[in-house]
């Protein structure tokens, strides 16, 4: 039997996609293998939101291509973003390439890799396939029944980004939005729960523009959030730009739906955002925050935030400061402004020097850490709901998540992955919180 090698990289959207891939693989025959040595066929599905994910993705894969070394006929391809956003480019930095398939043409991989393996057989030049540039057709899901039962199930509901935020690649590489229909969605929430998953995660871009049969996204969210058996639903990414208040309000009323929400904010300044074609104020969005606060009770929040943006002065930067103490988030993403040739910022001079881009992330991450140890605090003495992921083997702690996507950490006892169990919290450090097990709860 022939074996594949599939690593991923980027959002989760990826990691969705990468999981359509390996069914489509195993479905056609390929068994999986964590050994590249091994593999007949070695794919990595990319990332280019910044140049460093797109470095390691090509340090990665002229690595693997070495594999060829030894075994002439192992097939490498590069698959997602990269090579959507690179085309028959990608060819320049990676000439022992053998298959390139944007992320608007995934299911055209398995096309690649028998073209590839004809042409082995043919012998003579080498030439990749370069997939076509779109299908109008997408990978199936992510198989729901595994050798283990998966608790966390990802669902993506919309494809692709109608946004044009003046730094962002995403919309490129994924075209625009496309949002897959609510019985489509439903279905697949309801057999992934029939398979064991206790806990799905909804993906978009921006899950707010989701519209599909009179359908959006709030009222998405209830159909999902009644599947029988579901016990927890998140969803990620929110677009400020597409809420307020009414919005938030039908939203939180979600059966099932855990206090976390993901609000990417990017900067603190109205006029960097403007810059940056956000399509918000900075009052919208505390609107929004204050909202969503109101809606979900004890909500825990977290953003993305980007520094050294073109043109963003030290008040600018200020600015996005004063703002992480006004909101208060639970944790956040921070990066540092990263040109992509194409989107409308690059054209713009990224004059603000790597040194200085790495002084304004530490202050950023600084401020964070402490507002964060102070907000974990809030959880002392009570007790949360924990879904049990996993053990610290050294340890013998288990290792859980609370509805608020906080890791706790409980001391050994006979629980099994997938128990929920009621814990007292007793301290919290960094993201951290460390309490005792009370006892199973109830469905
Ligand atoms: N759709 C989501 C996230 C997109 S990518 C949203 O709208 O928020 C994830 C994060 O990467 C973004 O929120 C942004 O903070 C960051 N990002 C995107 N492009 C970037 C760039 N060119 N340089 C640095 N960070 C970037
Ligand atoms: Fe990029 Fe903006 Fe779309 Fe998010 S909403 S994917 S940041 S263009
Ligand atoms: Fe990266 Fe593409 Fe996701 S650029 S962040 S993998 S949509």
């Amino acid at each position: 039997m022939k074996r594949f090698f599939l690593e991923n990289y980027g959002c989760q959207m990826n990691v969705y996609d990468t999981e359509g891939m390996e069914r489509l693989l195993v479905e056609s025959g390929y068994a999986r293998t964590e050994t590249p040595a091994e593999a007949d066929v070695v794919l990595v599905n990319t990332c280019s939101v910044r140049e460093h994910a797109e470095e390691r993705a090509l340090n990665r894969l002229s690595e693997l291509t070495r594999l060829k070394d030894q075994r002439p006929d192992v097939v490498v391809g590069v698959t997602g973003c990269m090579a959507q956003r690179m085309g028959k480019d990608i060819k320049r930095r990676l000439p022992r390439i053998d298959l390139v398939v944007g992320s608007q043409a995934l299911p055209a991989v398995m096309e690649g890799i028998s073209e590839a393996e004809k042409a082995r057989a043919r012998g003579g030049k080498h030439e990749p396939y370069i997939g076509p540039e779109t299908l109008d057709h997408y990978l199936p899901p992510p198989t729901a029944r595994g050798p283990e039962p998966r608790l966390k199930g990802f669902v993506t509901i919309i494809r692709g980004c109608n946004k044009s935020c003046a730094y962002c690649i995403v919309p490129t590489t994924r075209g625009p939005e496309v949002s897959r229909t609510p019985a489509e969605i439903v279905a697949e929430v309801e057999d992934l729960v029939a398979a064991g998953t206790v806990e799905v995660m909804l993906l978009g871009q921006n899950v707010n523009s989701y519209e599909s049969s009179g359908v959006d996204f709030p009222e998405l969210l209830h159909r999902v959030g009644a599947v029988s058996g579901l016990r927890r639903l998140r969803f990620t990414t929110s677009h400020p730009r597409d809420m307020n208040r009414d919005v938030v309000w039908r939203m939180g009323t979600a059966p099932r739906l855990q206090p976390w929400l993901h609000l990417p904010v990017q900067s603190g300044s109205t006029r960097v955002l403007a810059e940056m074609n956000r399509d918000y104020s900075l009052e919208h969005y505390l609107d929004v925050v204050d909202a969503s606060r109101e809606a979900i009770e004890d909500l825990s929040l977290t953003t993305d935030i980007i520094v050294g943006f073109p043109g963003e002065t030290e008040e600018d930067f200020e600015g996005t400061l004063r703002l992480l103490e006004r909101v208060r988030y639970d944790t956040l993403y921070g990066f540092k402004y990263s040109p992509r040739s194409g989107t409308a910022a690059a054209a713009r001079e990224d004059a603000i020097s790597g040194d200085e881009k790495q002084r304004r992330l530490a202050a950023l991450l600084e401020v964070q850490k402490r507002i964060s140890h102070e907000r974990n605090q809030r959880f002392v003495g009570r007790r949360l709901e924990v879904m049990l992921e996993g053990r610290d083997a050294k340890r013998g702690n288990w290792l859980g998540k609370s509805g608020h996507n906080k890791t706790v950490v409980l001391p050994d006892a006979p629980h099994a992955i997938g128990d929920f169990v009621e814990a007292r919290i007793d301290r919290a450090e960094g993201l951290t919180l460390y309490g005792t097990a009370l006892g199973r709860t109830p469905e």
